[in-house]
């Protein structure tokens, strides 16, 4: 057999660190390894899915999505980002995970340089990896956003891309206003694409989401509803660019995906069109889940930066991936930090996307064995 049987690309990618411990685990584990809300997709949400079913909505779809969807889409990015996009610089995908894929291949050529905060999301640089460019660690500042300076410094000829992720995973940073701005300035500069990865926006308990696409149009914006409208099965997420990125990037669209599920792209008009209360219940109880767990954390001696957004906490720990294992063994699962990328070090994310009840065992787990 031949040794290179396999592309490089994917030679070059690990399966996810995250899965591999969450089928680990016992069946009566406390889980707080998962980035998913527990809670079940809004009724409104499901009743206009049955809708379209029932109406026999089935077929493929516009590639860019059906109009309606994408309208609601500008309204949306119009009324809460800043954003001016027309309804052909939107295109919906199967998540944001198709998102990322198709704009960095629209992008990426072999060797181009993408930079990436580390630690970060895993599939930023396994998605680089795969296009066979090189992904290039910048580094977080204290506050755990991302460092703007090393963004700086971090740049080459070969720079193609910068991904944002703000409020971001695994850390639960949101960058500030002024980051942003810098950041969008210094992509019009160099001539370089943020890819601003806005997926936990509606999870910020202190501070504003600020999107860069308002500054610049060097950007593209990738949003989902996977976790606001805890819709994460239901694969449907959405860019939005100039018309000569999203030009681009529908073909990659198409030849992958074609267009992203008719039935998912009814339900998400319902989601944004919609009563949007589900959305502040949610928050709310991440909120009061966030400040029991973070005080619980620095209480028995594992320093936390408070997160302030998404659902994520992330604490420092000497010997993280050991940590986690014995966690694991005493039923709990979180996820090691080096799962995110090597500055991940000494820290282990904790997903508070779990019940209030199953939080504070943990804690006391976590008191008794760490
Ligand atoms: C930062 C970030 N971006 C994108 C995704 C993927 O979202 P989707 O389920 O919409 O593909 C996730 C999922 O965990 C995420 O944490």
């Amino acid at each position: 057999m031949s040794e290179n049987k396999f592309s490089t690309g994917v030679s070059n990618v690990n399966i996810s660190g995250i899965r591999k411990l969450f089928e680990a685990a016992g069946p009566n584990a406390i889980n707080l390894g998962i980035g998913e809300p527990d809670f079940d997709t809004p009724e409104n949400i499901k009743k206009a899915a049955i809708q379209a079913i029932n109406d026999g909505f089935t077929g493929y779809t516009a590639g860019l999505g059906i109009i309606e969807l994408r309208n609601a889409i500008c309204d949306k990015l119009s009324r809460e980002n800043h954003i001016s996009v027309k309804p052909n610089e939107v295109m919906v995908t199967s998540g944001a995970s198709e998102a990322l894929y198709i704009s960095l291949s629209a992008l990426v050529s072999p060797g181009d340089e993408v930079l990436i905060p580390n630690p970060g999301f895993l599939a930023y640089n396994s998605i680089v990896r795969l296009l066979n460019g090189k992904d290039v660690s910048v580094n977080l500042k204290e506050d755990l956003t991302l460092d703007i300076d090393d963004v700086l410094e971090k740049i080459t000829p070969k720079t193609k891309a910068v991904i944002l992720n703000s409020p971001g995973n695994p850390t639960g940073a949101v960058s500030s206003k002024s980051d942003i701005r810098a950041l969008s300035e210094i992509a019009d500069d160099k001539n370089i694409t943020i890819i601003s990865d806005e997926v936990y926006e509606y999870f910020i308990y202190e501070g504003e989401h600020v999107s860069p696409a308002q500054f610049s149009d060097n950007v593209v914006t990738i949003n989902a509803l996977s976790k606001s409208y805890a819709m994460t099965g239901w694969r449907v997420g959405y860019l939005a660019a100039k018309e000569n990125y999203v030009g681009q990037i529908l073909k990659v669209h198409q030849y992958l995906q074609a267009c992203a599920n008719s039935i998912a792209q009814k339900a998400a008009v319902e989601a944004l069109a919609g009563p949007q209360d589900s959305v502040v219940r949610m928050k709310n109880e991440f909120k009061n889940r966030r400040d029991v767990l973070v005080k619980g954390l620095n209480d028995i001696g594992l320093p936390c930066v408070m997160p302030k957004g998404a659902f994520y906490a992330f604490p420092e720990i000497k010997n993280c991936d050991k940590a986690a294992e014995t966690l694991l063994k005493n039923d709990v699962v979180v996820t090691p930090g080096t799962a995110f990328g090597s500055n991940g070090i000494d820290h282990i994310r904790i997903s508070y996307a779990a019940s209030m009840d199953d939080i504070k065992k943990a804690l006391a787990i976590m008191e008794k064995v760490l």
